[in-house]
């Protein structure tokens, strides 16, 4: 195999499965682009992070933007193509998009000011959804991708469940499966590979602003057939062990990694 400059762009770097990832990415020798969305402390944390993956002896960049903002993406992607523009024979193996932003709220409330709006279900549907497209096309177009490029998007129970609340983030969630299986079909001709990641329900920012969450991973745990509840390295794993050129076969698939929780009807008990 050609000496390769690995690099992963991870959309959602600085918490969660986004950063777990890029730890175990980093360890495996990939530099990292990043892109979050934080102020305050987040913001600070974010950029110790990055630190901390360099202090692991490879380059990390990271974007504080919007990654559903058209204009931002196509900075970042000019930015890495410039940069690559340097580089021995760069190749981004890797696009995790693992962005979590959306509206909790109720399709039907008896005020109409407590259901989701129209701007709340476009926003989280953009975010949570059709930007894996965008960034996607961009790449390609920018030739970013190349043979072996693998493109990971998290999905969760909500593309086959609903639940309280969380109807448009369950709407963006099953488009966001559709959109891995037709970009797995579509770039299948390049050797590029696509497939969303189910999660079981993990303990992150993200998820503890949903109503109800704590007692569905106290159920979760109960029934879970390991006993405990998902971590993001569990997610990490799979990425690192998925990257894999000898992977390429498994494609436009969602792949459960929730130590079998997803075949269990826990959710019921909640
Ligand atoms: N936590 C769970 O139980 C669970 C289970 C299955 C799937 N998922 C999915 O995993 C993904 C990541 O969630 P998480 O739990 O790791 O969340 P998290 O809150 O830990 O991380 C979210 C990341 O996304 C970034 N982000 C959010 N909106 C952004 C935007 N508009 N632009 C750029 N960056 C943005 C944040 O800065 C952060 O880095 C989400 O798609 C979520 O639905 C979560």
């Amino acid at each position: 195999m050609a000496n390769r400059n690995l690099y992963a762009l991870i959309l959602g770097v600085s918490s969660g499965f986004g950063k777990e990832c890029a730890i175990e990415l980093a360890k495996m020798g990939y530099s990292i682009y990043g892109v979050h969305l934080d102020i305050g402390s987040n913001k600070a944390k974010a950029e110790e992070f990055r630190q901390q993956l360099e202090s692991m002896g490879v380059k990390a960049k990271f974007f504080n933007a919007n990654a559903a903002d058209d204009n931002k993406r196509k900075e970042i992607i000019n930015q890495i193509t410039e940069d690559f523009k340097t580089e021995d024979n760069p190749t981004l193996r890797v696009l995790l998009h693992s962005l979590a932003f959306g509206a909790i709220k109720p399709f039907f409330a008896k005020d109409p000011d407590d259901m989701v709006s129209k701007k709340q279900v476009e926003m989280t549907m953009d975010v949570m959804a059709n930007s894996l497209l965008y960034w996607v096309q961009d790449m390609f177009n920018a030739k970013l991708l190349a043979e072996n490029s693998r493109i990971f998007g998290m999905t969760s129970i909500g593309s086959t469940r609903a639940m309280q609340n969380y109807g448009s983030i369950s709407a963006a969630k099953a488009a966001l499966e559709a959109y891995i299986r037709q970009i797995a079909v579509e770039l299948a001709p390049y050797k590029i590979t696509a497939n969303a990641i189910h999660a079981g329900l993990t303990d992150t920012p993200a998820a503890k602003k949903i109503p109800g969450f704590d007692s569905m991973l106290k159920s979760a745990l109960k029934h879970n057939p390991f006993r405990r509840n998902t971590v993001p390295s569990d997610v990490a794993m799979a990425v690192s062990m998925l990257v894999d050129e000898k992977f390429y076969w498994i494609t436009g698939d969602v792949i459960h990694v929730d130590g079998g929780e997803s075949i269990l009807n826990f959710i019921e008990d909640v």
